[in-house]
Order: structure tokens, then sequence, then C-alpha cells
């Protein structure tokens, strides 16, 4: 229940504390694309033509007279492993294709009626969560540090999908120099080109080193770019060092440690403030 500062994020506890407060945001004002409260349970969660609605609806005025339907958005990938037996042990049962690599569906019902689980790109995951077309989110603090949106919260480390973002570089030359180490003093650098998915953090990261960065973004195979001559080194994550050592690379220094974190959108926070604090007590209690 505890942010990477190990404090709960403040505007989270207002809204547990305050279900009063739930349709309103912090300047008492009601946010912008809220809809009116759903007139009976079925059209709660979709429209007729069984759509999801775009924007967020109104907190049920009881707790019985709807329970907001949830929508949880996972990453695609090989953190499914690890989602496997973290679902199994909060009895969270996903329907059968959920697992399924090769199954082309992209959005599962599961054992909880008021829980659907939506499987993304891990980018789009953060995206999903932070304009509220899904409710929570599982993502890494890689991805959180590089969206750094006030609209989302991560409320949990799961402690799953650890690894570390790095940088790393061609074991062989930088700059024409034959090195047979990896340059390790960065700070060598007064200027240095960089592909990543992450331009923000590693502009920022470079910025603090006062090193002008030029990064490049990418959305995949990384490792092939100081090869093909795009940039003297990279930032990605590294978890095994599996593709870094298969690529003739080698890592520099560790930007961050990473873990998925269970996020929430701030205005559903609010909506859907009862079903979402079962939601995160059911998730916490694992830990
Ligand atoms: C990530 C990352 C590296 C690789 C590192 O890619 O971008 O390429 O994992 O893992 P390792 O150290 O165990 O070899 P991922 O497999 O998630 O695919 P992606 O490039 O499509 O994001």
């Amino acid at each position: 229940m505890k942010n990477d500062a190990g404090q709960r994020p403040s505007n989270f506890q207002l809204a547990l504390k305050n279900k009063k407060s739930a349709s309103k945001n912090d300047a008492g004002q009601r946010p912008s694309n809220f809809q009116l409260a759903p007139k009976n349970k079925k059209s709660a969660s979709k429209n007729d033509a069984g759509q999801r609605p775009s924007n967020f609806q109104l907190a049920p005025k009881n707790k019985k007279s709807a329970s907001k339907k949830l929508l949880l958005a996972v990453p695609k990938g090989r953190i499914l492993d690890e989602l496997y037996p973290l679902f199994a042990r909060i009895s969270l049962i996903p329907e059968k294709d959920f697992f399924n690599e090769s199954s082309r569906k992209l959005i599962f019902k599961t054992n909880r009626q008021n829980l659907e689980i939506v499987k993304v790109r891990s980018f789009d995951v953060a995206t999903f969560v932070k304009f509220g077309a899904a409710d929570l989110g599982i993502c890494g603090s890689d991805v959180l540090e590089e969206f750094s949106s006030a609209e989302i919260f991560p409320i949990l480390d799961l402690k799953i999908g650890k690894c570390r973002l790095s940088i790393a570089t061609k074991k062989s030359s930088v700059d024409g120099q034959k090195l047979s180490q990896p340059q390790s003093d960065l700070r060598l650098f007064s200027h240095l080109r960089i592909a990543t998915k992450y331009p923000a953090i590693a502009s920022k990261y470079f910025s603090n080193l006062g090193i002008q960065a030029e990064a490049i973004k990418l959305n995949g195979a990384i490792e092939i770019a100081p090869k093909l001559n795009l940039c003297d080194f990279i930032l990605d994550l590294v978890s095994s060092g599996k593709t870094l050592a298969e690529n003739d690379m080698a890592e520099v220094q560790k930007v961050m440690d990473v873990s998925s974190h269970l996020i929430v959108n701030r205005a559903s926070l609010k909506t859907a403030n009862h079903e979402i604090n079962q939601l995160i007590k059911i998730f916490d209690a694992t830990k």
C-alpha cells in the first residue's frame, strides 16, 4: 500500500477516508469527463453497442445499486509467467485464453464479476490507465518513471518483473577507440547519442551528469543500434543479460531497479473507491 518512498500517495488516503469526496477532484470540482450514474447494473460497464464508455461514470449512489465494472490493463510478454502465480495466489482466474500466447483476444473476463482484464503492450498499460480507459494496471516502474503522470497512482509494488534499466555500449569500440572494457566513465563524454525506449529518463539522467545527450527513441531491437552506428550507447532493460551478451554489448551503468506495480487511475480511485480498495487489499495480502 506504499509508494517507492514508502508512503501512501496523499490523495489516495483522502479517497479512502472520505467517500463523500468521491465525485469531486482536489479543487472541489467534478472532472469534466464524468457522466451521470448508470441507471441500472447492466448499463454500468457497457453501452448498447456492447462497448465500454470512453469516459468515467459517477460512483453508484449506494454499494448495493451497482458494483462498477473495473478494467485491469496488464502487459503482454514474459511478465505473464509471473502474473500466472500471482493471480493464482489471489484466486483471480481469467478466462482460458488469457494465458494462451497465440490467442488474438485482447479483453478477458475473470471469475470476479466486476473485473475484466485487457492485455496490451507494457507502455500502453500506462497510457490506458492515464486516460482512464482502464481503471487499474500492472506496470513496470521504468514505464511509470518515463510517463511521470499525475493521473496515475502507483499503489503497490507487486515485486514481480524484477530487472534493471541500464546503460550499455558495444564491447569493442567507442568513438573510434578500441576498448577492452566497456567505457565505464560516462563523464568522459561531453556529448553522446543514446537509443532507447525511454527518452525522458535518458535525458534526465545525462542532464544530471552534465552531459548533453541526444536520445533517439526506438520501440524495440535497441541492442542493434550501436552496431549500426546509430548511437554510442543504449538505455534498456536488462534481466538475464543474455540479449546484451548475444549482441556483443556490455552494461556500463545501472540507472534504476525495476519491478511491476499495481497502478490506479486517479479518477477511478474516486469513482470506484469501494471496488478498487477491495482489489488493492486482495493484491496487498499476497505480499
Ligand atoms: C527486453 C529488453 C531487452 C531484453 C533484456 O526486451 O528490451 O531486449 O528484454 O532481457 P535479458 O537481459 O534477459 O536478455 P523484451 O524481451 O521485453 O522485448 P521487447 O524488445 O519487444 O520489449
